[in-house]
């Protein structure tokens, strides 16, 4: 039997998940356009739910980073040397990683990065009965917050990888934030290989995620079973429901959980007021162009290298250095 790696986490001087679930949803109910972090997405429950939503027919975002990734591994693995560290944020299940590992896992150390705990611990596993020889660094950390990585990989040469565009999950301000910070934490030497969502036809967007067997709607909904789970709240789960939809000012899609009446719920000792037709802001995913992205990379000092892309553009990865 292989030795399964217990999952790390850094201490909060350096990271991590610094911030708390009560107080998070007690600020994002008290604004005047009711808001919740969508990293709340991932419990246990959540990230099975993601991981449905990445089968569905209509989430085309999954199957085309794979094809894409499929063509140009080869490439991405020539970059790596022995000793090299493979830093992912947001890991998840790590299933899209196995393409990169397939060729690499002998040589290098591999250190999947995510806030949920379930998602980490079940990736793995798997990935160890996958790659006996492969090392596994599992951290808990918030990705946001994350200023340095623990001792031993200081010195390493680090890939960072950020696939399945969660990047578009932030405000493209916050995003150059982030880059630039990730850029600190891969160090002089280090490059990212990031997947990144593009504008394309409003329909095919909103198709995706308004699924016809309304797994985006449990997968939103879940946030309130959570908030009654872990924060004693009273949310009447069918007295909200999912919207999605696009803007096309900032070139977004929009997440919210709609009042369906006038109701008041608890959490975390708060009672918070609803109105009819009232949302709960809940995720923002931003679609870009391949320009406007590499526009966005280098505000956050990368330069823009090489970039992959499906026949109909889609869905694309970038190379930054
Ligand atoms: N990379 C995988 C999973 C994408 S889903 C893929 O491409 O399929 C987004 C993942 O990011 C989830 O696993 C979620 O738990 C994680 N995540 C979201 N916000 C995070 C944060 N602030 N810090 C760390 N992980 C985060
Ligand atoms: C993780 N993230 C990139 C997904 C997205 O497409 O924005 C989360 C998701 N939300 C609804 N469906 C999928």
């Amino acid at each position: 039997m292989r030795h399964v790696p217990t999952l790390e986490r850094l201490p909060a001087c350096v990271t991590t998940i610094t911030d708390d679930f009560s107080l998070s949803v007690i600020h994002g109910l008290s604004r005047v356009q009711k808001t919740l972090p969508c990293r709340f997405f991932y419990d246990a429950r959540g990230s099975n739910l993601f991981e449905e939503i990445t089968r569905l027919a209509e989430y085309y975002p999954t199957r085309t980073e794979i094809g894409i990734l499929n063509g140009c591994a080869a490439e991405i693995v020539d970059g790596f040397s022995s000793g090299d560290v493979l830093l992912e944020f947001g890991s998840g299940s790590s299933l899209k990683t196995e393409i990169l590992l397939d060729h690499i896992a002998d040589r290098i150390t591999y250190v999947p990065l995510d806030v949920s705990e379930a998602a980490l611990a079940d990736a793995t596993a798997r990935l160890g009965e996958r790659y006996p020889e492969l090392e596994i660094r599992p951290l808990v950390a918030d990705f946001s917050s994350l200023t340095k990585l623990p001792n031993g990989f200081r010195d390493s040469r680090k890939t960072g990888f950020f696939p399945g565009s969660t990047i578009g999950n932030l405000a493209p301000n916050e995003a150059i934030t982030l880059l630039s910070n990730f850029r600190k934490v891969l160090g002089k030497q280090g490059r990212l290989i990031i997947g990144v969502d593009l504008k394309k036809d409003p329909r095919v967007l909103v198709r995706a995620y308004n699924d016809a067997s309304g797994v985006t709607a449990a997968f939103n909904l879940n946030l309130l079973a959570r908030i009654n789970r872990e924060l004693a709240g009273t949310f009447d789960l069918t007295a909200f429901h999912h919207k999605a939809i696009y803007n096309p000012r900032v070139g977004r899609i929009e997440m919210h959980l709609v009042s369906d009446c006038m109701q008041d719920a608890t959490a975390a000792g708060r009672s918070f007021h609803f109105n009819m037709g009232e949302s709960i802001h809940t995720e923002n995913s931003y679609k870009y162009t391949l320009a406007e992205f590499r526009e966005l990379a280098e505000k956050a000092g990368w330069k823009a290298n090489r970039v992959w892309t499906d026949d109909g553009e889609q869905f694309s990865v970038h190379e930054l250095i």
